[in-house]
């Protein structure tokens, strides 16, 4: 069953007399509980992608439909219902509030999310049980995206969107949340769609979206992707 359908979505940023097609009239349809990677130059259009179904963002023209609702015209407010209750986000440079705990980082998506799962066990999972009443400047890199990972899925979304999620870490930490991440996601029977710059994580997805100059370039199935384990890091 499809998830994610765009048709002709375009979004366009006008600066006085100039327009911007930071997406152009991009069409595909996702199924549910795939992994997907999106690939692309910079400046391709990927993270206006992203945050167009994550519904940060609306587009100038086009319907984008996520679990079966019209989400480019919600009003504001239903906007960000649909984004506590469909949508999880792990970025690139984790976005933990500073002045809260891990537990109360995590915590705090019960209260914009009308699923949410227990927030101890998720921090457990990503294996931070010991640094619950630690504050995220006493944790290094690989582990703050550990808990923004625990955050996202806490939330108990139907689809995680990952923006570059390993951007910031060096590789080896990189490939080890990357593991995390994408174990968790076929743990819990999540859809998870993932910007990056990192071929290997492509041989991993299940579909791949080619992105450039604000267009679509190919949607690739792969009918056999590779295992974390399989690819040489
Ligand atoms: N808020 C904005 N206002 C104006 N232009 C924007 C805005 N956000 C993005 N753009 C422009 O839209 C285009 C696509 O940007 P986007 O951030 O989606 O690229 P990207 O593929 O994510 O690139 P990167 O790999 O560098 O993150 C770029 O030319 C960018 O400058
Ligand atoms: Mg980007």
């Amino acid at each position: 069953m499809s998830i994610v359908k765009f048709e002709d979505v375009s979004r366009v940023y006008t600066s006085g007399d100039h327009e911007l097609k930071a997406l152009d009239r991009v069409s595909f349809t996702l199924d549910e509980g795939k992994f997907v990677v999106i690939l692309g130059p910079s400046g391709a259009g990927k993270s206006t992608l992203l945050n167009l179904l994550g519904g940060l963002d609306s587009p100038s023209e086009g319907k984008i439909t996520v679990n079966g609702r019209d989400i480019s015209t919600l009003s504001d407010n239903e906007l960000a219902d649909y984004r506590a209750a469909t949508v999880g986000f792990v970025f690139q440079f984790y976005n933990l509030i500073p002045t809260l705990t891990v537990y109360e980082n995590v915590q705090l998506v019960k209260q914009i999310s009308p699923n949410a799962l227990d927030a101890k066990e998720m921090i457990g999972e990503v294996g931070l049980g010991d640094h619950l009443h630690n504050f995220p400047s006493e944790l290094s890199g690989g582990e703050q995206q550990r808990i923004s990972i625990a955050r996202a899925l806490a939330k108990n979304p139907k689809i995680l969107l990952c923006d570059e999620p390993t951007g910031a870490l060096d590789s080896e930490t990189g490939v080890m949340v990357l593991k995390l991440l994408l174990g968790m996601a076929k743990n819990y029977g999540k859809t998870i769609i993932i910007v990056t710059h990192n071929q290997n994580i492509a041989k991993m997805a299940d579909v791949i979206i080619r992105v450039k100059n604000g267009r679509i370039r190919s949607v690739e199935e792969q009918p056999e992707p590779m295992s974390a384990d399989e690819v040489e890091w």
